[in-house]
C-alpha cells in the first residue's frame, strides 16, 4: 500500500530526479501535485526542473563520488534517472545496499545508458528483431564490419554509425558508400559522451514509419505489476533528433500486436515500476526493436495534450505504486521550438500569435541558455484530424521566435 507524506515534514515522501531538463520538469510537477517532496539534480544551475522542485543541486552526475555523496546526504525514497549520462554503477551499489530504490531499476539504468548493453540484451538474449549491427573500436574495425570478411557478411550500405554512449543523434551519421566511413568515424568520436571510442554500426532499416510505444509497468488492483500501453506515437527525426510527433499513429492491428509484444518482452526483462519509451521501426508487417528509454520519452511530450494522464503523470503514479490510466483523450501533435540563436536569457516573440492557432498549447522550458539546435520549447495541438493537428503544431512552433535579449 502506498502512503504519501507531507512535503518538508519528517514524513515527506522524497523523490530525487537525476537530470532535470524539460522531461524531468514535468515529472517533478506531476510529483508535486501528488504532494511529494522533490529534489532536482542537474549538471548546471537553473535547469528547468530545478526551477520547480523543493530542492535543487548541481553536480556532475557522471562523477561516482559526487553522486554517492549526494544520495547519501539527501536520502530520497526514490531515485529517478531522467538522462543516460549517470554513474550507474553507484546506483547499482546503493540499490544493492538497500539505501535507495532506483526507477525502474539500477540495472535498467545501466543497460540503457550504453547502446551495447541494451542491444545485446534485446537481440541476443531476448531474440527480438533488430537491425543487423556490429560494435567497433577503431576505424579499421568499422571498415571491416561494413565490408565483411571471409567469415562474416558485412553490414553493407547504407548503414548508420553511432557512438555507444550518446543520445539525441549526437555523433550519429549515415554512410552511403566507402567514402563516407572516415568522416562518420570522426563525427562519432566528436559526439561521444565519454572518451571511449566504441561505436555501433547498424544496417539501415528502410522503414515506412517509426513509433514510440509508451509502455507502463504499474501496480494493478491486486498489487501485482501490470503492463499497459499508450496509443502509438508517430514521429519525425532529423539528424537523429525529434522534430515532430503525433498520437495516435494509425497501425494495422497485427503490427500493433507485434509492437506490443516486443515492448512487453523488453520491459518485462528490465522490470521495476514506471513508464518506458520503446522505439520501434515498422515496414509492412515487420516491426523492429530500435531502443528503449526507461523513463518518459521526448516524442511523448505530445501526451500532455492527447492523454488524460500525460506520460509524466503516468510515470509519477507508476513509480509511487499508484494505478494508471493510459487512455487517449484526443488526437494531437507536437512540434519542437529550437533556440535558433546562441544567447543567454533569450526572449520569445510571437507567443500570442502562436496561441491563436486553434487548440494549441505551449511549453517554454525556461532554459537559461539558448543554442541554435537546443530544444527550448514545444508546441502542442489537438484536433480530431491528425493532419490538421500536425499542421497546427508546426504553425504554432514556427510563430514562436526566440531572440537574444540585447
Ligand atoms: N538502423 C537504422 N535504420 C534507419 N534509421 C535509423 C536507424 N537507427 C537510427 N535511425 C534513425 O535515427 C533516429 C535516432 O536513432 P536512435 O538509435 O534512436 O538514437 P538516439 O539514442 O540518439 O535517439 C531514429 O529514431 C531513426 O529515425
Ligand atoms: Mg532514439
Amino acid at each position: 500500500m502506498t502512503t504519501i507524506g507531507t512535503p518538508l515534514s519528517p514524513h515527506a515522501t522524497r523523490v530525487m530526479l537525476l537530470g532535470s531538463g524539460e522531461l524531468g520538469k514535468e515529472v517533478l510537477i506531476a510529483l508535486q501535485r501528488l504532494g511529494v517532496e522533490t529534489i532536482a539534480v542537474d549538471r548546471y544551475d537553473g535547469a528547468p526542473g530545478q526551477q520547480v522542485a523543493h530542492h535543487a543541486h548541481t553536480i556532475a552526475m557522471t562523477d561516482p563520488a559526487a553522486l554517492e555523496a549526494l544520495i547519501r546526504a539527501e536520502q530520497p525514497h526514490l531515485v529517478v534517472p531522467e538522462i543516460e549520462a549517470i554513474a550507474t554503477p553507484v546506483l547499482q551499489a546503493l540499490e544493492a545496499e538497500g539505501v535507495v530504490q532506483v526507477i525502474p531499476t539500477a540495472r535498467a539504468a545501466r543497460l540503457t545508458m550504453d547502446r551495447e548493453g541494451i542491444r545485446r540484451l534485446a537481440a541476443e538474449t531476448l531474440g527480438l528483431p533488430t537491425s543487423p549491427y556490429r560494435f567497433c573500436d577503431t576505424l579499421a574495425e568499422l571498415r571491416a564490419a561494413i565490408a565483411g570478411d571471409g567469415t562474416n557478411a558485412g553490414i553493407g550500405y547504407p548503414c548508420i554509425v553511432k557512438p555507444v554512449m550518446s543520445s539525441s543523434g549526437k555523433g550519429q551519421s549515415r554512410i552511403d558508400g566507402p567514402d563516407d566511413i572516415g568522416s562518420a568515424w570522426e563525427y562519432a568520436m566528436e559526439g561521444s559522451r565519454v572518451s571511449k571510442n566504441r561505436v555501433i554500426v547498424e544496417g539501415f532499416i528502410d522503414f515506412d514509419y517509426e513509433i514510440t510505444l509508451l509502455t507502463v509497468r504499474a501496480r494493478g488492483a491486486d498489487g501485482q505489476v501490470e503492463t499497459r500501453f499508450c496509443e502509438p506515437i508517430g514521429h519525425i527525426q532529423v539528424n537523429g533528433d525529434y522534430v515532430e510527433s503525433w498520437q495516435p499513429h494509425p497501425m494495422h492491428p497485427q503490427g500493433l500486436l507485434l509492437a506490443q509484444q516486443i515492448a512487453r518482452t523488453i520491459t518485462d526483462d528490465l522490470e521495476g515500476l514506471g513508464l518506458f519509451g520503446v522505439e520501434l521501426f515498422v515496414k509492412g508487417e515487420d516491426v523492429w526493436f530500435s531502443e528503449v528509454s526507461p523513463r518518459p520519452h521526448d516524442t511523448g511530450m505530445v501526451t500532455m495534450t492527447t492523454q488524460w494522464q500525460s506520460e509524466f503523470e503516468l510515470h509519477a503514479r507508476a513509480i509511487l505504486g499508484l494505478p494508471v490510466d493510459t487512455s487517449l483523450r484526443t488526437p494531437g501533435a507536437s512540434a519542437v521550438i529550437y533556440g535558433g540563436v546562441e544567447a543567454l536569457g533569450v526572449v520569445f516573440d510571437g507567443v500570442e500569435q502562436a496561441l491563436q492557432v486553434p487548440g494549441t498549447e505551449l511549453r517554454l522550458f525556461g532554459k537559461p541558455e539558448s543554442f541554435v539546435k537546443r530544444r527550448m520549447g514545444v508546441a502542442l495541438a489537438r484536433h480530431a484530424e491528425l493532419e490538421t493537428a500536425r499542421a497546427h503544431a508546426r504553425q504554432a512552433a514556427a510563430l514562436v521566435r526566440p531572440r537574444s535579449a540585447d
